[in-house]
């Protein structure tokens, strides 16, 4: 097998979409595949083919979740301006949560006409640019414009049955959903909405992902805390039917692995650097942030020294790791990143490359969902 490539497989989905299921909220709910999060085919078809529904976020998520095969009611559509593509692949019984006013006023007409079940984004004081906190993100409507806009809704006799937020992802803790959802109960109030769906958005966060710094992100997330606040937290909505949680990384990133080939071994001022055909510039974007384990294919053992590991391409960037690793590790020898289903196929590039193979592992089998890209397909994007 070509390296670099990805291998994912359906059974760690099934035990993540299990432990969510497990949990009781107080109400059903309903976990919609953040398409985004692993856009990935054969994922979206086996997911399909258990009648789950999808969240998409973009044009083409929702091409790819038509082209799968979901019914117009099993896709809901989040995402900004949305308003300057779905008119052109309108469809009736759509689930749609409006993000701004303007793409309100301008998809309004079609909601009513297409009977769409509608929903309204709301820029929580939870909500900020987690890399300069006293900024807001740019998702969603602020208290009042909520207000505004849900009576507008009611007023018209759309189908307005959901009220959204989604805060960031890797959540801290329960505590912030808390106060997040305390702010949405009282818009509901406010503007005399009694919503049938609370949907929360994802942000649980994964096991066994680490910061840059070696945190987890888990040290102050329990799910069984979190379950309890919603417990209590929809208890503030009268006449709430479902919960509606759209969590990508806690479903997916446990899914798959990166697997690169170490080409050449240098080492200087004290740092050992392996040099890799795949890396994070093309492959893992997230480790910029993140740490996952990695373990070396044979398995190396001894002294461990300190060790970069690169991807090939010439930017000082690539870089997807610094720790300590065995000292053995040689050129030849093969890598493997783990938790790669979340976020690494939708950030890839082809910076000096193409794209890695995709390899899918269902029932026992595994088969190759994409093959590595060749230099003509990477050449034939130009006419
Ligand atoms: C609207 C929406 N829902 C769900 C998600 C999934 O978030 P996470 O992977 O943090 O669970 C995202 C991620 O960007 C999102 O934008």
């Amino acid at each position: 097998m070509t390296t670099p490539f990805y291998l994912f497989s359906a059974d760690p989905v099934r035990e993540a979409i299990g432990e969510l299921e497990a949990l009781e909220f107080g109400l059903p709910a309903v976990h919609w595949l953040s398409c985004k999060t692993q856009p990935l085919a054969p994922l979206l078809r086996w997911w399909r083919k258990q009648n789950r529904p999808i969240e998409v976020v973009s044009e083409f998520e929702f091409l790819a979740a038509l082209h799968e095969g979901f019914e117009p009611h099993q896709i809901l559509i989040n995402g900004p301006a949305k308003h300057q593509w779905l008119p052109k692949h309108a469809r009736r019984g759509l689930r749609v949560n409006f993000d701004s006013r303007a793409e309100l006023n301008a998809l309004l007409p079609l909601a009513k006409k297409l009977d769409w079940s509608v929903g309204v984004r709301v820029l929580t004081r939870e909500e900020f640019d987690p890399e300069n906190p006293p900024w807001p993100t740019q998702f969603g409507f602020e208290f009042d414009e909520a207000v505004g806009a849900l009576k507008k809704l009611q007023r018209s006799k759309a189908r307005v049955e959901t009220i959204h937020f989604r805060l960031r992802t890797n959540g801290a803790s329960h505590v912030i959903y808390e106060r997040a959802i305390a702010e949405v109960a009282e818009i509901c109030r406010s503007a005399k909405f009694a919503s049938l769906h609370l949907d929360i958005g994802g942000g649980v966060p994964p096991r066994h992902v680490l910061t840059r710094g070696g945190k987890t992100y888990t040290a102050e997330f329990s799910l069984n805390a979190f379950a309890a606040m919603l417990r209590r937290g929809v208890k503030q909505f009268p006449g709430l039917c479902e919960l509606w949680l759209e969590n990508g990384r806690f479903v997916s990133a446990r899914s798959g692995v990166l697997v690169v080939k170490v080409l050449d071994v240098k080492e200087r001022r004290g740092l050992r650097q392996l040099i890799c055909d795949g890396g994070r510039t093309m492959n893992a974007l997230i480790s910029t942030w993140e740490q996952h384990e990695l373990f070396s294919i044979p398995e190396r053992r001894g002294q461990n020294a300190m060790t970069a590991v690169h991807g090939p391409t010439c930017m000082a960037f690539d870089q997807f790791t610094r720790r300590e690793l065995p000292r053995s590790i040689r050129a030849g020898d093969h890598l493997v990143w783990m938790d790669a289903g979340a976020y690494h196929l939708p950030w890839e590039t082809r910076f000096s490359h193409g794209l890695a193979a995709v390899l899918w592992h269902e029932n026992g089998k595994i088969e190759r969902a994409r093959s590595a890209e060749s230099f003509d397909s990477w050449w034939a994007q130009w006419r």
